[in-house]
Formats: structure tokens, sequence, C-alpha cells
């Protein structure tokens, strides 16, 4: 039933949506645009398009926008009592479904599927339905649905049941585990996920990877006949050329740009930087990278004083104990080179913790070499980014494991993200690549990281979906 609601003909749903709202002392609320892929994906449909974005309260500013009944024109944000999101977003999505897809558990102790798992994902199942009845009364006849991520995997089957007539997409923006890894979760949880997802006309994945990684989970775990209703889509994500090189020469980056300067070392010296830019995230591997950067400087005692490790790592999922921890040994290791190694006017590493979109833009364009090692991720947008930006040009030292690898492994130096010594070895190879080879290899890094914008990203799902029969 389509209720008395404006009917959407194109509905995005996703967990974090694409505003957010805080209380300020005054009892006023202030809002905060968010950036990404997704928000200037779905600028290409233009603001006269009947969409709408179905997206979740975070925090306490965020429900009391809803309460107040302050929105945005398109935007629809659900108000899902607090524990629930709490114990399906921290609890099943961060905390289970994340570590599975990118393998991060530690299989002596976990995971430990008890009678609390049951209980989270009780609150994941509620979290998923209240999307889901969203998304129904709110989708116009034949309507367009686009759900992202692993948060709301139930969604597509729990929507194909009460809107039969929709067209609906979903799309993983983090990579599958292999059959083997999947199948640690509880038989029936597998095969929920699964056939959540199988709920679809088209289910999409960054890389061929991931697809065939999904693609083998439910052959296995289903049978091949589970395939037959659904498509199997790629649509590699790329970054936005023209809103990075704009972004990065405004006023705030060129103000970045010259305080990185002097960090990086006083006038006249003519030090090397190794960029790398990161949520403090369990995948992205920023330990192993630091210790690297360590094994560096003691092997090849030559780049002592000579080269940087500009590294931000900004705070991310801090409600996770475990995430405040990694975050604590970031820290710890950063802290530990400088004290080994820093001199009067050098510091081995700067690290920055407090993140600052414009910070960011000026280490990009400073950046000789970029270091992107994550342990396993969808896509990784910071390797794109940063060639296209770069004013020098950048050499590229790339985890194998990384999505952006399928379309960037030929031009960057590829590692193996746990060999920290190899690591350390494509470092001093990055460091002392040819200026011409560098900046060769950066043009065409930067042409293969620009070749689909979001906007085409988008589109080309929206397109591929209205078309299925
Ligand atoms: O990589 C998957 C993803 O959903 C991204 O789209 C996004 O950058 C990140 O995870 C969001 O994490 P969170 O909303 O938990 O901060």
């Amino acid at each position: 039933m389509v209720s008395e609601h404006s009917a959407a003909q194109i509905l995005v749903a996703s967990n974090r949506g694409p505003i957010s709202y805080t209380v300020r002392d005054d009892g006023t609320l202030d809002s905060r645009r968010g950036g990404g892929g997704l928000v200037s994906g779905l600028s290409a449909i233009g603001s006269e398009a009947d969409a709408l974005w179905v997206c979740s309260a975070l925090g306490d500013g965020d429900r009391e926008a809803v309460r107040r009944g302050v929105g945005e024109p398109g935007v629809l944000m659900l108000d899902i009592d607090a524990g629930i999101h709490h114990d399906a977003y921290n609890g099943i999505a961060n905390s289970v479904l994340w570590f599975i897809n990118h393998m991060l558990y530690q299989t002596p102790l976990e995971p430990v599927f008890d009678l609390e798992f049951r209980r989270q994902w009780g609150a994941y199942e509620q979290y998923n339905r209240a999307f889901a009845q969203a998304l129904a009364d709110r989708a116009g006849e034949g309507a367009a649905v686009l759900v992202q991520d692993y948060h709301l995997a139930l969604v597509p089957g729990m929507l194909r049941a009460l809107r039969p007539d929709l067209k609906i997409g979903h799309f993983s923006h983090t990579p599958w585990a292999p059959v083997d890894y999947f199948r640690l979760l509880p038989d029936d949880i597998s095969r929920q996920l699964l056939r959540g997802l199988l709920g679809a006309d088209r289910t999409c994945f960054l890389t061929r990877r991931w697809a065939d990684a999904f693609a083998q989970c439910c052959t296995e775990l289903l049978g091949a006949e589970s395939l037959k209703g659904t498509d199997i889509g790629v649509h590699g994500l790329g970054a936005d050329a023209d809103f990075l090189r704009e972004r990065a020469h405004r006023p705030d980056v060129e103000e970045r740009l010259s305080d990185l300067r002097q960090q990086i070392g006083p006038d006249g010296t003519d030090r090397k930087t190794i960029v790398r830019v990161d949520r403090t995230e369990l995948s992205k591997n920023i330990v192993r990278g630091l210790l690297a950067y360590r094994e560096l400087l003691s092997t090849r005692s030559e780049w002592r004083e000579r080269v940087v490790h500009v590294a931000f790592a900004y705070p991310s999922r801090q409600d996770l104990a475990v995430y405040r921890d990694y975050t604590a040994e970031v820290q710890r290791v950063a802290d530990a080179i400088n004290a080994e190694f820093g001199t009067e006017g050098w510091s081995p590493v700067v690290l920055h913790v407090k993140d600052d979109f414009a910070r960011s833009l000026a280490a990009y364009r400073l950046a000789d070499v970029a270091l992107v090692n994550p342990i396993r991720d969808g896509m990784n947008l910071v390797a794109k980014e940063i060639p296209v930006v770069s004013e020098a040009g950048c050499a590229l030292v790339l985890s194998r494991e990384a999505g952006a690898h399928e379309e960037l492994g030929e031009d960057a130096i590829t590692v193996n993200p746990y060999d920290v010594t190899a690591t350390a070895e494509a470092l001093h190879e990055a460091l002392t690549m040819p200026v011409a080879e560098r900046s060769r290899r950066s043009a065409r890094l930067a042409a293969a990281a620009t070749a689909l914008p979001p906007q085409r990203w988008f589109l080309d799902q929206l397109n591929a979906l209205r078309e299925q029969r």
C-alpha cells in the first residue's frame, strides 16, 4: 500500500544520511552536510527528481531534529529506538558483519555467537524492518530503491515481501568474505543474510572479486538455483576529479599547506613525504604501515632527516573498545618512532587525529608517496584521490587486498599488507622512483581513478535497475 505521503520514484536507503544535527549550548540545532560518493552520486539526478533519501537518526542531535520536525526536503530520518540502533549498528553491523567481510577476527577467542548475539540479532532485524516499512510507505508504484551496505542487508527481502512492484537494488561498499570465512556465522544467520540480499533485483559490489565471493557463498550455502532471480552487478566507484581539483585550491587548503610545510621541515629543507589519510579503522592497517616506516628508517639510515611520514588517522566508531584501543596503539607507535629517531629539527612522523578535510587535501598536494595498505578494503578512495591531487605526481604503495588494486594495480607498487619488511622495501622503491617514471605512472593512476566518477556510478546502477525485466 502506498501511503498518503508524496510518493518518491527514486529512493536511497543508508544508515548514515547526508546530514547530521547537533544541539548547541543555547538549545538550537546546528546542521552539517556530509560528503562521500553517495552524496555526489545522487547529485546526478538533480533536485527536481522525485527522490527520497531514507536514513537513520544517529545521535541525540539527529533525534532532536526528528522530534522537532526539522529536516531537509528529500531526506527522511528515522527515529529508531536508540537501544535498537546501538545493538544493530555497533553490535551486529560493525562488530560482526564488518569483521566477517574484512576478516578481522582473532579466531582463537572470537567470534562467540551466544544468546547475547541472538538478542542483538533481533535488534538488527527490527532496525532493518523499520527501514523496509518506511521505504514501502514512501515509494511510488514501480519506484527504484537503492539500499546501501551491510547495515541493511535484510531490507531487500523484507521490502520485496511488502512491495513486489518495486525495483530493488542493493550495494555493498565493503568486500565480501570468502565462503570459508563467511561460514563462521551461524548457519541460519548466514542463510538469512544471503536471502535478504537476494530479495533485490540487482545486488552490486565494487569489484568483480567481491561479487564472485558473494555468488560463491550463495551457490554453496543456498544452491545455484538461489541466484536465478537476482542479477549481480559490479560498479567501481571513482574519484570526483573536478570537485577535488577545485576544492584543493581554496584558501583554507592553502593555509593548511603552509602549516604542514612548517611541520615537515623549516624553510629550505628538502624532505620527501609519505602520506596516508584514513579513518582510524581496524582494516586500514595503520600500525603495520608505521612499523614498515620504522623498518625503513632503521635499515636504510640514508632516509633519516630526509623523509617525513604524514599520517592522518581520524577517529571512527569510538563507541567500540577495540577501535579505541587501536587508536591508542596508532598514537603509541607513532610516538615511539619519533622518540627513537627524531632530532632537533625533524619529526619522522607527523600524526594528526582531528578530522580536517582541508588538511587532508593539503597533504594530498604534498605527497611524494601515498601509502594505502589495508588488510582488506571494499575500494579505498584515498588511493584514487591522492594521484589526482598530488602536485608533483606521487608513487602509490598499494595493498593487493584493496578493491582499488583491481583498477590501479598496474601503476602502483603492490604490497602484501601483512608483510612489514616488503612494505618497507616498497616505500624505499617508491621514494627512489625516477621522476619521469613517477609522473608517468601518477598520470595513469589519476586517469584510471577518475574513469567512473560518483555521478556516473550512481546513474549506471539506476539505469541498470530500471531496465531490468
Ligand atoms: O566502507 C563501508 C562504509 O559504509 C562506507 O561507505 C563508509 O565510509 C563507512 O563504511 C561508514 O562507516 P560509519 O558510518 O560507521 O562511520
